[in-house]
């Protein structure tokens, strides 16, 4: 079988890791792909438009198509392919709207009844001013409804800062045309979790729960990042709680979709916040979430490539049995370079630790220079996700094997998954 993958992050070379130790014979294609994934099949200079992959799928004669981010299927890349009739895994434009669209996320969970933040969008910047002072007060989230990497969310503590984020989305539009319309949202608290589903548009096969660490700082300080680590499983992710996020959240969610005429076929990415009053969502993506990826996918006992292959054809789920995992747990700590998240330094050499069965290394922002020389090329240069047989282990080999990565400049978060850690010192005590 010959796999193209769309991206070049290390979410990608996770799926392309995974896919490998599934089937040795594989054959991978990585559009553009990065140095990790050279490692493991070929890499073509494409990126971007989907007629230019969609020609590149049809030359190599690929049997399956995945995509790995987010911008390239809001952009249509699937409704392109499948016109073609080239299987390929992901939704189309109209269902990725789930990510791409805020409004129509919040418009989706409404009409389900799905529990989420109470929002209301709007235009002009003035109506939107006075949602705040008249029916939402502060601490209050404002939004950029559309796509901006991460970063059209802006949490407001009092109502100046509401304002200025209004006129920073709505006026300077800081994010373009994401801000054409913005939302104010109700300021929700409690634990975040990552679930990723993989889903036909009627049935759903839930992976393991894991939690992001978005600040680039230790103990959760500083700006707001694409994700400084991850882990999984998260204690707090029991079976009834996913049972009810799956029969409350996911299922009436992809019944909605149906019901609209965009089923939804790929990987969701639910994003939870457990409120005091229970699990609500804070975001769909339409896509797997990168570092979450590198932790969740390592501990992956059943096949990955068989439900994704079934969904890229059109096939159902059903009858599919439930994907199982290894028992212990996955941490996973980037390794960003100086000046993440603002203005990273690139181009410098790098230095890795090898692979093993405990310790999978993934490249996320790494390059060859013309003379083979492997450096720094983005911002999350390297995730190293350590494996063992409970958290405390895998938490060490992640910290010891990202301190094993070299490079000038390097440095990562040593408390990635403290929120487990306290609760473990926490059952130990009692
Ligand atoms: P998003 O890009 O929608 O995931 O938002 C980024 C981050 O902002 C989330 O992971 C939360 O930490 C925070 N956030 C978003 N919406 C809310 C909300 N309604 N209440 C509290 N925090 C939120
Ligand atoms: N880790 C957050 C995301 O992938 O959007």
């Amino acid at each position: 079988m010959r796999v193209l993958l769309i991206g070049s992050g290390g979410r990608e070379h996770a799926i392309a890791d995974t896919l490998r130790r599934e089937s040795p014979a594989l054959e991978l294609i990585g559009a553009p792909g990065n140095p990790g994934l050279a490692a493991l099949g070929r890499t073509v200079a494409v990126s971007g438009d989907a007629e230019a992959l969609l020609a590149l799928a049809q030359s190599e004669a690929v049997d399956l198509t995945i995509v790995g981010p987010e911008a390239p299927l809001a952009a249509g890349i699937v409704d392109r392919f499948r016109a073609a009739g080239a299987p390929i895994f992901g939704p189309t434009a109209a269902a990725a709207q789930l990510e791409a669209s805020k409004a129509f996320a919040k418009a989706v969970m409404h009409d389900a009844a799905v529990p989420t933040a109470r929002a209301e969008t709007f235009r002009h910047a003035d109506d939107a001013r006075r949602a705040v002072l008249e029916r939402f007060g502060a601490p209050v989230v404002i939004k950029a409804s559309g796509l901006a990497a991460g970063k059209g969310v802006i949490v407001c503590e009092t109502l100046d800062a509401a304002h200025d984020a209004i006129a920073h989305i709505a006026e300077a539009r800081a994010f373009g045309g994401a801000g054409d319309e913005v939302l104010v949202e109700e300021f929700m608290t409690g634990e975040e979790l990552s679930l990723f589903v993989l889903t036909d548009g009627t049935h759903a096969l839930p992976m393991l729960a894991a939690q992001d660490h978005k600040r680039v700082g230790v103990g959760d300080t500083g700006p707001n990042t694409g994700g400084m680590g991850a882990y999984a499983p998260v204690s707090l992710a029991s079976e009834a709680l996913m049972g009810d996020v799956m029969e409350r959240i996911v299922l009436p969610t992809l019944t909605a979709m149906r019901a609209r005429g965009t089923p939804f076929t790929g990987l969701l990415y639910v994003g939870l916040m457990l409120t005091p009053t229970g699990p609500r969502v804070v975001e769909f993506n339409c896509r797997f979430g990168d570092p979450e990826t590198q932790a969740v996918l390592p501990l992956l006992t059943s096949s990955l490539l068989e439900p994704i292959a079934r969904i890229a054809r059109g096939d159902s789920l059903a009858g599919v049995p439930a994907l199982t995992w290894r028992a212990g747990a996955a941490v996973t700590t980037v390794v960003a370079a100086a000046g993440y998240p603002d203005t990273p330094h690139t181009g410098a050499a790098i230095t890795l630790p090898d692979m093993s069965d405990t310790l999978r290394v993934f490249h996320a922002g790494t390059r060859r220079t013309a003379a083979g020389v492997l450096v720094s090329g983005g911002g999350r240069v390297v995730a190293v996700t350590g494996l063992g047989d409970d958290f405390t282990i895998a938490q060490a080999r992640s910290r010891a094997g990202a301190a094993a990565v070299r490079f000038d400049g390097a440095f990562f978060r040593d408390d990635i998954g403290w929120r487990e850690a306290a609760r473990i010192t926490a059952v130990a005590r009692a």
